[in-house]
């Protein structure tokens, strides 16, 4: 039997797992806290030899001990992305079939291999070879000598190769890397199949006598004022004991040393617990990090310091709540996957700590590190800046939902070591990171008896934490009850009905493509009910990988991987390159610490939603609008929970009152005076009419015949058809600024998240291709109006229902077009419809826009929270969002005034009294609609601006939420209108 297929072997030769850290050979050097100084760092990362095997049998016993690899690679990556293999992308399918614990036989092999030389520094010390993620399976060769093997592909693992290497020579290193192996069945994540050495690998040494282990625990007392400090710490041998040792622990704060203490040790194990008096506490608000050195001492000389950073902080339940350091607190979170767009599973320093940086700036408190543990170096990341981490196990089981037992692993003795020896080796070696404050048994691998072996030996180890497992559906094993995707009204149930133990929402508001819309509703729940403690969307950033020659991002499908479930890796909240979408900007809104709530016209409240802060480092700036005219501003600082800001009476003539929220003071993630949300209010309506001006003057000419009939004026000319009814031609000082006439418009281009109305309603009914025919027209003239009124239908073929449109036009001597467009339905459809609106193709030189209405982000009915009325400019261009599935995009709604212009500054206005939505792409809405890729956008020769009346809300239903009943659009009767003219800036 392959031991890569036998699930009895989890790893051979392994070391005991410990707690992640590094040893020092004195203070200065612990003191900096970075590995490259620890004792002996010898990072391996770099240009390996490499050789790419179809089969792991075809890598012989005798290749290992010299280099047989010819070709080179980059150590971490991907080998996929290195020429070898291609990657394959399925959400929940295995790429092969299910035949436990057998792979495919054919089974794409790495074998890795370079020399190191250890210098006489290693001499006569403990050698380790520490790799912190190969994926799949793994054996270890130095110097041609088997050394052991591993399965867990994001489980850090060492490796004592002392007996193996020579000092002061070259040895060789030999990796053999399989993709498959029957831990893959545990490691079934929606995400790509790619493999390689993917994360940082390397040696360092250690003394012969030296600290095998610690764990550092804090217990909070006298009302969270003071702490306990708890060390645990393990020697690796009781040979030296009471041979003069020494252990010194001593901890420090930022400022000054808070105690110092020198133990002897009499036993193996030694037990340090301190009292700290006023400790300040770590929160995900103030990540406050103390030092703790730790220095092993033998005849009064050093042999190791280990530099701990520690926070204090305590989480227990109290009555079916949570409490971190006492307090009450609610996790605003995201799902995050370790997804590089070059590299794939290898993720970079930077971008780990850029992704922290934007969750940060962008209110997030919480992350899931779905699903699987990330670099250790994340979670340092996550202990400096803040952010409480719900820890996943690597576990995934997914694939098995298409047998007759989705239980069938997670449900049998026999598998139980497989599991728990998962759990454990991430636990020990994550186990003293502050911002770690739930542990998660992995995701979707059903339910059975191993849930209740892995929590009871995560217990074992550790009770100073809660576990979390979202298939655990009544929590009987675990602390936290958990459900994905419930939608609002159940999650409002869950409220009503709370169990004896804290809810949260590990997966909601799918983010894929254009979205998640509805996050305002889901908030309103989760702050209405205490036992909705946690809610983390679904996911973080997309999963693309970038193409380069076609500058586009590639998702399942685009390596001929089949089978594959396309773009459904593409549903972050940032895209594949770390950009932030629009889909971010409302969540940040939504969750802002900060809340302002109108009491009256003239009164708002300021709530604190901070868990673990006041509000003295907020500063509120507010500006009152009348119209579009600013008519007052200012700052208010010293603002606290419950605060109410008055205005006086006299503000009421006002329209529109904005206030922002900064955060004054600069942190590690943002600068001073950081955005934290803006809420507006609009006061009472006052409407404004545009363009009743009495002195029109009297048109030049009009001119008609069988065809067309036109209209002249002082620099504008204006041309209707007889045959269709279409206004054909706008010209404006020998401008032409109508490249394709306008319609009653009811189809978009489907986003991710209509992919099911677009099933079952669209697509059957053929909405891509509804047409219009024309019935009649009438035309009035006078002095200086003309009034054309044009009947047509517009309905989609085969089928006997659509709508009796009417259009309205009144032409002015000054060049003004007043439009209204009315449809009436007729005969039968009761589906949801994508919009009610006009397209009208616009000539492409107007690409210079401004506008007053709702920015400066896209928005919709249900993603609206962080876009505010005002004035923007901006160009067509750069409304476009760009999602790596093109789909519709770039809606502002309650847009009153639009001016799009040429270089020149020359082109139109369209106004509306009641505001509507428009956009404005370069391409046409087919394109949009078929493009799969950007690249397949081909602009078009005409601008396509959509003047719309209704379009159907966001929701997150691609995986999760339907859009809610408000803001759902039907076939209706409808009459809406707005003005266009010539316009010049
Ligand atoms: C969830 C799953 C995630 C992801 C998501 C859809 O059910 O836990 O891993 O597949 O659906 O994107
Ligand atoms: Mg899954």
């Amino acid at each position: 039997m392959n031991k890569w297929e036998d699930f009895n072997i989890l790893s051979e030769n392994t070391m005991e797992p410990r707690n992640h850290f590094f040893r020092y050979e004195n203070l200065e050097k612990a003191k900096t806290f970075n590995r490259y100084y620890s004792e002996n760092f010898l990072l391996l990362n770099g240009i390996w030899k490499f050789k790419y095997f179809k089969n792991p049998h075809e890598v012989l016993e005798e290749y290992h001990s010299q280099i047989t690899a010819d070709r080179e690679i980059q150590v971490p990556n991907m080998w996929q992305f290195e020429g070898y293999g291609q990657p394959h992308y399925t959400d929940e399918g295995f790429p092969f079939p299910i035949d436990f614990p057998y792979v495919p036989t054919d089974n794409p092999t790495g074998l890795y291999q370079r020399y190191f030389y250890l210098s006489k520094e290693f001499k006569n010390k403990d050698i380790i070879l520490k790799a912190e993620g190969i994926e799949s399976y793994y054996e270890l060769y130095i110097n041609g000598h088997y050394v052991g093997l591993n399965k867990g592909s994001r489980l850090i693992t060492e490796f004592d190769i002392t007996d193996f290497v020579n000092i002061s020579k070259e040895n060789l290193i030999s990796i053999k890397v399989l993709q498959w192996s029957d831990s893959t069945y545990l490691e079934d994540q929606d995400m790509w199949w790619i493999s390689g050495i993917f994360r940082d690998i390397y040696i360092y040494s250690k003394n012969r006598f030296c600290i095998e282990k610690y764990v550092v625990k804090t217990e909070m007392k006298n009302d969270y004022k003071d702490s306990d400090l708890i060390i645990d710490l393990e020697l690796n041998t009781e040979k030296f004991l009471g041979k003069n040792l020494e252990i010194e622990f001593t901890l420090y704060n930022e400022k000054e040393k808070i105690f110092s203490e020198k133990i002897v040790p009499k036993k193996k194990n030694i037990k340090l617990k301190k009292s700290i008096k006023k400790i300040i506490e770590w929160n995900p608000e103030n990540p406050y990090l103390y030092d703790l050195f730790i220095i092993l001492r033998k005849d009064k000389k050093i042999i190791e310091v280990i530099p701990q950073k520690v926070g204090f902080r305590y989480i227990e339940v109290k009555k079916g709540l949570m409490y971190l350091n006492g307090k009450y607190f609610m996790m605003h979170g995201v799902n995050r996957h370790d997804n590089d767009h070059i590299s794939g599973r290898t993720v970079g320093f930077e971008r780990m700590e850029k992704d922290i940086i934007l969750m940060k700036q962008n209110n997030i408190n919480s992350v899931r590190t779905a699903h699987y543990p990330n670099s250790p170096r994340f979670y340092e990341l996550c202990d400096k800046y803040g952010l409480m981490v719900l820890s996943e196990m690597d576990i995934e089981t997914h694939g098995f939902v298409n047998t007759d037992d989705f239980n069938m692993l997670i449900n049998n003795e026999k598998y139980k070591k497989m599991f728990v020896s998962r759990v454990v080796r991430q636990v020990i070696s994550q186990i003293n990171h502050p911002s770690i404050i739930i542990w998660s048994l992995g995701n979707e691998s059903g339910y059975g008896v191993n849930v209740t072996h892995m929590t009871n030996e995560i217990k074992k180890v550790d009770t100073t934490r809660l576990i979390h497992y979202e298939e655990d559906r009544y929590a009987e094993d675990v602390d936290i009850i958990s459900t994905m995707y419930s939608r609002v009204q159940m999650m409002d149930n869950f409220g009503r009905f709370p169990s004896d133990k804290p809810r949260i929402i590990c997966e909601y508001a799918h983010a894929m493509g254009n979205g998640p819309g509805g996050l305002k509703e889901y908030q309103e729940v989760f702050y209405k009910y205490p036992s909705i403690q946690g809610h983390f969307v679904w996911e973080w950033c997309d999963h693309g990988i970038y193409d380069k020659e076609r500058d586009i991002y590639k998702y399942g499908g685009d390596y001929e991987d089949y089978p594959n479930n396309l773009n459904f890796c593409m549903d972050g909240l940032i895209f594949s390159n770390q950009k932030e979408g629009p889909g971010l900007k409302e969540y940040k809104q939504v969750i802002s610490p900060v809340l302002i709530k109108k009491i009256s016209d003239i009164e708002y409240k300021v709530i604190n939603r901070y868990w673990f802060s006041n509000l003295k480092d907020i500063k509120i700036y507010y500006e009152i609008f009348n119209g579009k005219k600013l008519t007052e501003c200012n700052e208010l600082e010293n603002i606290e929970n419950g605060s109410i800001i008055k205005f006086p009476r006299k503000i009421v003539n006002a329209s529109i009152i904005n206030f922002k929220v900064y955060k004054k003071n600069k942190t590690d993630y943002s600068a001073e005076n950081h955005l934290l949300s803006v809420y507006q209010f609009q006061l009472e309506e006052k409407k404004q009419t545009y363009e009743k001006d009495n002195k029109i003057p009297e048109f030049h000419k009009i001119t008609e015949n069988n065809n067309e009939i036109v209209i002249t004026g002082k620099n504008f000319s204006i041309k209707f058809s007889k045959l269709n009814g279409k206004l054909i031609s706008y010209n404006y000082s020998g401008l032409e600024l109508i490249k394709k006439p306008g319609s009653i418009n009811l189809y978009k281009p489907v986003i991710d998240n209509h992919k099911k109305e677009n099933l079952k309603w669209w697509l059957p009914f053929y909405f891509s291709v509804i047409q219009e025919h024309f019935r009649k027209m009438k035309i009035v003239k006078e002095k200086n109006k003309v009034k054309i009124s044009v009947n047509s239908i517009l309905a989609p073929p085969v089928y006997d229902f659509g709508l009796n449109c009417e259009y309205e036009y009144e032409i002015y001597g000054n060049g003004q077009i007043n439009i209204k467009l009315k449809g009436k339905k007729y005969g039968k459809f009761l589906g949801i419809i994508p919009k009610i609106g006009f397209e009208i193709g616009l000539n492409k030189d107007l690409q210079n826009v401004k506008y007053y209405g709702r920015g400066e982000n896209e928005n919709y009915t249900d993603s609206k929270e962080a876009s505010i009325i005002g004035f923007y400019k901006t160009t067509v261009d750069n409304m476009f969002i760009n999602y790596p599935y093109p789909q519709d995009n770039g809606n502002h709604q309650d847009t009153k005034e639009l001016y799009l212009t040429n270089h020149f500054g020359q082109g139109m206005s369209v106004k509306s009294e009641n505001g509507l939505n428009f956009s404005a792409w370069n391409y046409t809405k087919e394109n949009i609609d078929k493009a799969k890729h950007p690249d397949e956008l081909i602009k078009s020769d005409f601008i396509t601006l959509n003047l719309d009346y209704k379009i159907l809300g966001l929701g997150s239903n691609s995986w999760g939420s339907e859009v809610l009943e408000t803001y759902r659009v039907y076939l209706e009767d409808f009459e809406y209108g707005f003005s266009i003219n010539t316009y010049n800036d």
